[in-house]
Protein backbone atom coordinates (compact mmCIF):
# COMPACT_ATOMS: atom_id res chain seq x y z
CA UNK A 1 0.00 0.00 0.00
CA UNK A 2 1.66 3.25 -0.99
CA UNK A 3 1.69 6.54 1.50
CA UNK A 4 -0.94 8.35 -0.37
CA UNK A 5 -3.93 5.32 0.15
CA UNK A 6 -2.43 5.15 3.49
CA UNK A 7 -3.74 9.31 4.33
CA UNK A 8 -6.54 8.49 2.26
CA UNK A 9 -7.96 6.16 4.07
CA UNK A 10 -6.62 7.89 7.74
CA UNK A 11 -8.42 10.73 6.55
CA UNK A 12 -11.95 8.82 6.32
CA UNK A 13 -10.96 7.23 10.12
CA UNK A 14 -10.53 11.17 11.11
CA UNK A 15 -14.74 11.05 10.30
CA UNK A 16 -15.43 8.88 13.06
CA UNK A 17 -14.17 11.84 15.30
CA UNK A 18 -17.31 13.15 17.97
CA UNK A 19 -18.44 16.37 16.93
CA UNK A 20 -21.29 18.88 18.67
CA UNK A 21 -24.12 17.62 18.03
CA UNK A 22 -22.97 15.51 15.51
CA UNK A 23 -22.52 18.42 12.71
CA UNK A 24 -19.29 16.77 11.22
CA UNK A 25 -17.97 20.86 10.87
CA UNK A 26 -14.33 19.76 8.78
CA UNK A 27 -13.66 19.56 5.84
CA UNK A 28 -10.65 17.89 4.06
CA UNK A 29 -8.49 18.49 1.04
CA UNK A 30 -5.47 16.35 -0.59
CA UNK A 31 -2.42 18.07 -1.61
CA UNK A 32 0.59 16.29 -3.07
CA UNK A 33 1.58 14.22 0.14
CA UNK A 34 -0.27 16.14 2.19
CA UNK A 35 -3.63 16.98 3.47
CA UNK A 36 -5.66 20.05 4.84
CA UNK A 37 -7.93 20.17 7.57
CA UNK A 38 -10.61 23.31 7.13
CA UNK A 39 -13.34 24.69 9.12
CA UNK A 40 -16.78 24.03 7.53
CA UNK A 41 -18.80 27.04 8.64
CA UNK A 42 -22.02 26.49 6.89
CA UNK A 43 -22.22 24.08 9.88
CA UNK A 44 -21.54 26.45 12.76
CA UNK A 45 -24.33 26.36 14.77
CA UNK A 46 -24.84 29.74 15.16
CA UNK A 47 -27.43 29.80 18.02
CA UNK A 48 -25.68 27.43 20.28
CA UNK A 49 -22.45 28.49 19.83
CA UNK A 50 -21.67 31.58 18.27
CA UNK A 51 -18.28 31.70 19.00
CA UNK A 52 -17.54 28.96 17.15
CA UNK A 53 -15.76 27.23 20.34
CA UNK A 54 -17.50 23.70 19.62
CA UNK A 55 -16.46 23.74 15.53
CA UNK A 56 -13.22 23.97 16.24
CA UNK A 57 -12.93 21.41 19.46
CA UNK A 58 -14.91 19.33 16.74
CA UNK A 59 -11.96 19.60 14.11
CA UNK A 60 -9.01 19.26 16.68
CA UNK A 61 -10.92 16.11 17.61
CA UNK A 62 -10.85 15.06 14.00
CA UNK A 63 -6.95 16.30 13.75
CA UNK A 64 -6.25 14.23 16.71
CA UNK A 65 -8.05 10.67 15.03
CA UNK A 66 -5.80 11.70 12.08
CA UNK A 67 -2.57 11.43 14.52
CA UNK A 68 -4.46 8.49 15.62
CA UNK A 69 -5.21 6.56 12.40
CA UNK A 70 -2.04 7.79 10.78
CA UNK A 71 0.01 6.01 13.76
CA UNK A 72 -1.70 2.84 13.17
CA UNK A 73 -0.52 2.79 9.80
CA UNK A 74 3.31 3.31 11.06
CA UNK A 75 2.95 6.93 10.36
CA UNK A 76 3.84 9.69 12.48
CA UNK A 77 3.07 13.45 11.03
CA UNK A 78 4.44 16.78 11.10
CA UNK A 79 1.29 19.53 11.92
CA UNK A 80 1.34 22.80 10.90
CA UNK A 81 -1.33 25.03 12.34
CA UNK A 82 -3.21 27.51 10.31
CA UNK A 83 -0.83 27.69 8.19
CA UNK A 84 -2.40 30.58 5.67
CA UNK A 85 -2.58 33.83 7.44
CA UNK A 86 -5.45 34.85 4.89
CA UNK A 87 -7.60 32.21 5.24
CA UNK A 88 -8.51 31.19 8.96
CA UNK A 89 -10.54 28.32 8.43
CA UNK A 90 -7.47 26.86 7.28
CA UNK A 91 -6.98 25.50 10.38
CA UNK A 92 -4.12 22.75 9.98
CA UNK A 93 -1.66 21.07 6.97
CA UNK A 94 -0.80 17.30 7.34
CA UNK A 95 2.34 15.99 6.17
CA UNK A 96 2.76 12.09 7.04
CA UNK A 97 6.20 11.20 7.81
CA UNK A 98 7.76 7.57 8.25
CA UNK A 99 8.99 8.38 11.90
CA UNK A 100 8.67 8.81 14.90
CA UNK A 101 5.50 6.97 15.23
CA UNK A 102 3.92 8.36 18.34
CA UNK A 103 3.46 4.80 20.74
CA UNK A 104 0.64 6.53 22.71
CA UNK A 105 -1.82 7.55 19.55
CA UNK A 106 -1.25 4.00 17.98
CA UNK A 107 -2.81 2.50 21.19
CA UNK A 108 -5.93 3.96 20.84
CA UNK A 109 -6.58 3.18 17.26
CA UNK A 110 -8.50 0.13 18.51
CA UNK A 111 -11.17 2.73 20.02
CA UNK A 112 -11.95 4.35 16.92
CA UNK A 113 -14.72 2.15 16.18
CA UNK A 114 -16.02 1.71 19.63
CA UNK A 115 -16.23 5.24 21.18
CA UNK A 116 -19.36 6.91 21.59
CA UNK A 117 -21.42 9.27 23.66
CA UNK A 118 -23.02 8.14 26.65
CA UNK A 119 -26.09 9.53 27.61
CA UNK A 120 -27.64 7.62 30.19
CA UNK A 121 -27.10 7.12 33.46
CA UNK A 122 -23.81 5.62 34.74
CA UNK A 123 -22.98 2.96 37.41
CA UNK A 124 -22.50 3.65 40.79
CA UNK A 125 -19.31 1.99 41.16
CA UNK A 126 -16.28 4.81 41.33
CA UNK A 127 -13.65 5.23 38.36
CA UNK A 128 -9.99 4.69 40.37
CA UNK A 129 -7.82 7.17 40.75
CA UNK A 130 -5.03 6.01 38.60
CA UNK A 131 -7.12 5.57 35.98
CA UNK A 132 -8.67 9.39 36.68
CA UNK A 133 -4.53 10.35 36.30
CA UNK A 134 -4.31 8.39 32.98
CA UNK A 135 -6.47 10.68 31.42
CA UNK A 136 -5.14 13.81 32.67
CA UNK A 137 -1.66 12.15 30.92
CA UNK A 138 -3.52 11.96 27.84
CA UNK A 139 -4.94 15.65 27.95
CA UNK A 140 -1.71 16.54 28.94
CA UNK A 141 0.28 14.92 25.81
CA UNK A 142 -2.11 16.69 23.51
CA UNK A 143 -1.02 20.48 25.00
CA UNK A 144 -4.26 20.77 27.78
CA UNK A 145 -4.57 20.34 30.91
CA UNK A 146 -7.71 18.03 32.28
CA UNK A 147 -8.80 19.28 35.77
CA UNK A 148 -10.85 16.28 38.03
CA UNK A 149 -13.84 18.33 39.96
CA UNK A 150 -12.95 16.15 43.34
CA UNK A 151 -14.90 18.11 45.92
CA UNK A 152 -18.64 18.39 46.16
CA UNK A 153 -18.75 22.17 46.36
CA UNK A 154 -17.16 22.61 43.16
CA UNK A 155 -19.10 19.89 41.10
CA UNK A 156 -22.11 21.80 42.89
CA UNK A 157 -20.82 25.09 41.05
CA UNK A 158 -20.35 23.76 38.22
CA UNK A 159 -24.12 22.14 38.19
CA UNK A 160 -24.98 25.74 39.08
CA UNK A 161 -22.90 27.20 35.92
CA UNK A 162 -24.65 24.49 33.74
CA UNK A 163 -28.24 25.73 34.96
CA UNK A 164 -26.98 29.57 33.90
CA UNK A 165 -25.69 28.08 31.18
CA UNK A 166 -29.27 25.99 29.95
CA UNK A 167 -31.97 29.18 31.38
CA UNK A 168 -29.55 31.74 29.18
CA UNK A 169 -29.93 29.33 25.81
CA UNK A 170 -33.56 28.87 26.19
CA UNK A 171 -33.70 32.61 24.85
CA UNK A 172 -30.90 33.04 22.96
CA UNK A 173 -32.06 33.32 19.01
CA UNK A 174 -31.46 29.76 17.11
CA UNK A 175 -30.99 27.41 19.95
CA UNK A 176 -33.99 25.78 20.31
CA UNK A 177 -33.93 25.15 16.54
CA UNK A 178 -30.83 23.73 16.56
CA UNK A 179 -31.39 21.41 18.65
CA UNK A 180 -34.93 20.30 16.62
CA UNK A 181 -32.65 20.35 13.53
CA UNK A 182 -29.70 18.56 14.11
CA UNK A 183 -31.99 15.81 16.36
CA UNK A 184 -34.56 15.63 13.38
CA UNK A 185 -32.07 14.68 10.22
CA UNK A 186 -33.97 14.42 7.36
CA UNK A 187 -33.13 10.68 5.52
CA UNK A 188 -30.05 10.83 4.26
CA UNK A 189 -27.92 12.87 5.39
CA UNK A 190 -25.83 11.01 8.00
CA UNK A 191 -25.62 13.91 10.43
CA UNK A 192 -26.81 14.59 13.50
CA UNK A 193 -28.26 12.65 16.86
CA UNK A 194 -30.96 10.38 16.45
CA UNK A 195 -33.66 9.77 18.95
CA UNK A 196 -32.18 6.32 19.82
CA UNK A 197 -29.15 8.32 21.64
CA UNK A 198 -30.92 10.72 23.55
CA UNK A 199 -32.74 9.83 26.89
CA UNK A 200 -35.98 9.80 27.37
CA UNK A 201 -37.05 13.48 28.91
CA UNK A 202 -38.78 12.51 31.85
CA UNK A 203 -35.27 10.94 33.04
CA UNK A 204 -32.65 13.56 31.97
CA UNK A 205 -30.86 15.31 34.56
CA UNK A 206 -28.34 17.89 35.17
CA UNK A 207 -25.58 18.55 34.08
CA UNK A 208 -26.79 16.63 30.81
CA UNK A 209 -28.09 19.32 27.99
CA UNK A 210 -32.15 18.63 27.63
CA UNK A 211 -32.72 17.37 24.29
CA UNK A 212 -36.08 17.85 22.32
CA UNK A 213 -38.63 15.68 23.46
CA UNK A 214 -38.16 12.70 21.42
CA UNK A 215 -35.33 11.15 23.04
CA UNK A 216 -36.26 6.87 22.71
CA UNK A 217 -32.88 5.66 24.86
CA UNK A 218 -34.59 4.46 27.99
CA UNK A 219 -32.36 4.57 31.44
CA UNK A 220 -30.85 1.37 32.20
CA UNK A 221 -32.66 -0.42 34.82
CA UNK A 222 -31.51 -1.84 38.26
CA UNK A 223 -29.64 -5.01 38.28
CA UNK A 224 -31.84 -7.63 39.00
CA UNK A 225 -31.64 -8.85 42.40
CA UNK A 226 -28.56 -6.76 43.61
CA UNK A 227 -30.61 -4.48 45.94
CA UNK A 228 -27.96 -2.24 44.61
CA UNK A 229 -28.50 1.52 43.45
CA UNK A 230 -26.76 1.50 40.38
CA UNK A 231 -28.85 3.08 37.91
CA UNK A 232 -31.55 3.44 40.39
CA UNK A 233 -32.77 7.21 40.23
CA UNK A 234 -29.97 8.67 42.32
CA UNK A 235 -27.32 10.05 39.95
CA UNK A 236 -24.34 8.31 39.74
CA UNK A 237 -20.48 8.19 40.52
CA UNK A 238 -19.92 9.48 36.62
CA UNK A 239 -17.04 12.01 37.49
CA UNK A 240 -17.00 15.57 35.92
CA UNK A 241 -13.59 16.75 34.43
CA UNK A 242 -12.57 19.99 32.96
CA UNK A 243 -10.18 20.49 30.07
CA UNK A 244 -8.41 23.84 29.87
CA UNK A 245 -5.73 25.17 27.92
CA UNK A 246 -3.47 28.69 28.95
CA UNK A 247 -5.11 30.60 26.10
CA UNK A 248 -8.61 30.70 24.29
CA UNK A 249 -7.09 31.06 20.96
CA UNK A 250 -7.94 29.04 17.63
CA UNK A 251 -4.88 26.87 18.14
CA UNK A 252 -5.66 26.31 21.95
CA UNK A 253 -9.02 25.37 21.04
CA UNK A 254 -7.62 23.05 18.57
CA UNK A 255 -5.57 21.24 21.04
CA UNK A 256 -8.16 21.06 23.50
CA UNK A 257 -10.31 19.34 20.97
CA UNK A 258 -7.51 17.08 20.39
CA UNK A 259 -7.46 16.28 24.12
CA UNK A 260 -10.79 15.86 24.48
CA UNK A 261 -10.23 13.45 21.59
CA UNK A 262 -7.02 11.27 23.68
CA UNK A 263 -9.25 11.78 26.76
CA UNK A 264 -12.52 9.94 25.62
CA UNK A 265 -10.08 7.44 23.13
CA UNK A 266 -8.51 6.43 26.66
CA UNK A 267 -11.21 6.10 28.69
CA UNK A 268 -12.84 3.66 26.16
CA UNK A 269 -9.70 1.43 26.32
CA UNK A 270 -10.59 0.36 30.01
CA UNK A 271 -14.20 0.50 28.91
CA UNK A 272 -15.25 3.45 30.36
CA UNK A 273 -18.15 5.45 29.42
CA UNK A 274 -18.25 8.90 28.51
CA UNK A 275 -20.01 12.20 27.65
CA UNK A 276 -18.72 15.12 26.36
CA UNK A 277 -20.66 18.20 27.73
CA UNK A 278 -20.24 22.02 26.23
CA UNK A 279 -23.30 23.31 27.47
CA UNK A 280 -21.80 25.81 29.93
CA UNK A 281 -18.63 26.50 27.81
CA UNK A 282 -21.25 27.71 25.21
CA UNK A 283 -21.93 30.85 27.52
CA UNK A 284 -19.87 33.02 28.27
CA UNK A 285 -21.10 33.93 32.02
CA UNK A 286 -21.01 30.63 32.52
CA UNK A 287 -17.93 29.76 31.44
CA UNK A 288 -16.75 32.86 33.71
CA UNK A 289 -18.43 30.94 36.30
CA UNK A 290 -16.99 27.56 35.97
CA UNK A 291 -13.14 29.04 35.66
CA UNK A 292 -14.03 31.05 39.25
CA UNK A 293 -15.20 27.45 40.51
CA UNK A 294 -12.04 26.16 39.42
CA UNK A 295 -9.77 29.41 40.77
CA UNK A 296 -8.20 29.47 37.55
CA UNK A 297 -6.42 31.99 35.29
CA UNK A 298 -6.66 29.05 32.50
CA UNK A 299 -9.36 28.91 29.91
CA UNK A 300 -11.95 26.12 29.96
CA UNK A 301 -12.64 24.74 26.95
CA UNK A 302 -15.30 22.24 27.49
CA UNK A 303 -16.03 19.32 30.84
CA UNK A 304 -16.29 15.40 29.94
CA UNK A 305 -18.27 13.09 32.15
CA UNK A 306 -16.62 9.69 33.04
CA UNK A 307 -17.61 6.46 34.51
CA UNK A 308 -18.15 3.09 34.34
CA UNK A 309 -21.25 2.05 32.00
CA UNK A 310 -24.00 0.31 34.35
CA UNK A 311 -23.85 -2.96 34.00
CA UNK A 312 -27.94 -3.29 32.75
CA UNK A 313 -26.98 -0.84 30.07
CA UNK A 314 -27.52 -2.49 26.28
CA UNK A 315 -25.73 -1.35 23.31
CA UNK A 316 -26.06 2.58 21.67
CA UNK A 317 -27.08 2.54 18.28
CA UNK A 318 -24.22 3.46 16.20
CA UNK A 319 -24.22 7.43 14.88
CA UNK A 320 -23.98 8.34 10.93
CA UNK A 321 -21.32 9.74 9.98
CA UNK A 322 -20.77 11.49 6.22
CA UNK A 323 -18.57 9.57 3.82
CA UNK A 324 -15.17 11.11 2.93
CA UNK A 325 -16.66 12.38 -0.60
CA UNK A 326 -19.01 14.12 1.29
CA UNK A 327 -16.75 16.11 3.06
CA UNK A 328 -13.72 16.53 0.38
CA UNK A 329 -12.59 20.51 -0.80
CA UNK A 330 -11.36 20.21 -4.37
CA UNK A 331 -7.84 19.33 -4.76
C1 LIG B 1 -17.22 19.85 20.99
C2 LIG B 1 -18.28 18.83 21.36
C3 LIG B 1 -19.33 19.20 22.18
C4 LIG B 1 -20.31 18.27 22.55
N1 LIG B 1 -21.29 18.64 23.44
C5 LIG B 1 -22.19 17.71 23.86
C6 LIG B 1 -23.16 18.06 24.86
O1 LIG B 1 -23.17 19.17 25.38
N2 LIG B 1 -24.05 17.10 25.25
C7 LIG B 1 -24.04 15.84 24.71
O2 LIG B 1 -24.88 15.03 25.08
N3 LIG B 1 -23.12 15.49 23.75
C8 LIG B 1 -22.20 16.39 23.33
N4 LIG B 1 -21.24 16.05 22.41
C9 LIG B 1 -21.27 14.68 21.83
C10 LIG B 1 -21.81 14.70 20.39
O3 LIG B 1 -23.20 14.94 20.40
C11 LIG B 1 -21.47 13.36 19.73
O4 LIG B 1 -20.07 13.27 19.61
C12 LIG B 1 -22.07 13.19 18.37
O5 LIG B 1 -23.49 13.18 18.44
C13 LIG B 1 -21.62 11.88 17.69
O6 LIG B 1 -21.95 10.77 18.49
P1 LIG B 1 -20.85 9.78 19.08
O7 LIG B 1 -19.98 10.58 19.99
O8 LIG B 1 -21.64 8.73 19.81
O9 LIG B 1 -20.05 9.24 17.92
C14 LIG B 1 -20.25 16.95 22.03
C15 LIG B 1 -19.17 16.57 21.21
C16 LIG B 1 -18.19 17.50 20.89
C17 LIG B 1 -17.02 17.07 20.05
Amino acid sequence: MTRNSDLVTAVEDSLKAPSVHNTQPWRWRFRGNDTELHADRGRQLTGTDPEGRDLMLSCGAALHHLRVALAARGLGCTVDLQPDPGDGDHLATITPTSGPVDPIAAELYRQVDRRQTERRRMSHRPVPPELLAELAEQARHAGAVLVPIADTATREQLAAAFREAAARQRFAPGYAAELQLWTRRPAGTHDGIGAGNIVAPAANESPLRAFPGHGQLDQPRPAAGSGAPEAADTGDAAELMVIVTEGDDTADRLRAGEALSAVLLHATRHRLATTPLSQATEVAQARSAIGRALQTAAQPQILVRVGWPATTAGDLPATPRRDLWSVLLPS
